[in-house]
């Protein structure tokens, strides 16, 4: 593992968005499918002129916090951190998406996976944590599998597509915390 490329194993790579990535990100990213468990701020329809303004504003970002998800080359999906200040300061947020095209090959297992691995190792994270809008079952199975624990429920948390939806709180923390 270096800085800023995660080897996720079985050809999937994280590694910061570039320029060329334009073009594999929309065709990933335009998918209502996609966008309907993600916030609002991920657009839809992805437009070329999202996918510019995305890579642009993630090129120079050092510590990468928002990782492309590469296949043979191209964009397949996006994963990340939020990082929390003040007395949330070991605490992250992660995030995930794949394109329609790549569901249920154990991609998003093995990206959780390794993100896990880098917010407890590379930035030293104590929890990393998930909110997970009310039905999506994949995404819940995937953090389970990943080793995050359901910790609740925050009723009607969201307003996504004119519907109050609960999200479902899931967070894997380290145990061991000698030497932070
Ligand atoms: C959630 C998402 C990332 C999963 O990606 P993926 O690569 O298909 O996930 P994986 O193949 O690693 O694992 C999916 C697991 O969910 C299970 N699953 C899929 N659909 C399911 C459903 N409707 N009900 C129950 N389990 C389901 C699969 O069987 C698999 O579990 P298994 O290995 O025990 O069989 C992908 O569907 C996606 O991008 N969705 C839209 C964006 C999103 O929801 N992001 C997460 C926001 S919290």
């Amino acid at each position: 593992m270096t800085d800023e490329r995660i080897d996720a194993g079985g050809g999937v790579i994280l590694r910061p968005f570039r320029l060329g990535d334009e073009r594999s990100l929309v065709e990933s990213a335009n998918d209502p499918e996609v966008a309907r468990f993600l916030r609002d701020r991920f657009p839809h329809p992805y437009t070329l002129e999202d996918a510019r303004g995305w890579v642009e504003f993630n090129r120079d970002l050092r510590p990468c916090c928002n990782f492309a998800i590469d296949v043979g080359g191209a964009v397949v999906g996006g994963a990340g951190f939020v990082f929390g200040d003040d007395v949330h300061r070991f605490s992250a947020e992660v995030g995930y998406w794949l394109g329609r095209a790549h569901w249920g090959r154990g991609i998003a297992t093995r990206v959780l996976g390794a993100i896990t691995e880098y917010g407890f190792e590379r930035h030293a994270m104590v929890r990393l944590y998930a909110g997970v809008f009310e039905g999506n079952e994949a995404s819940a199975r995937v953090l389970e599998k990943c080793g995050y624990a359901r910790e609740g429920v925050a009723r009607k948390a969201a307003l996504k597509g004119g519907k109050f939806l609960d999200v479902w709180q899931f967070a894997r923390v380290r145990e061991d915390l000698s030497g932070l």
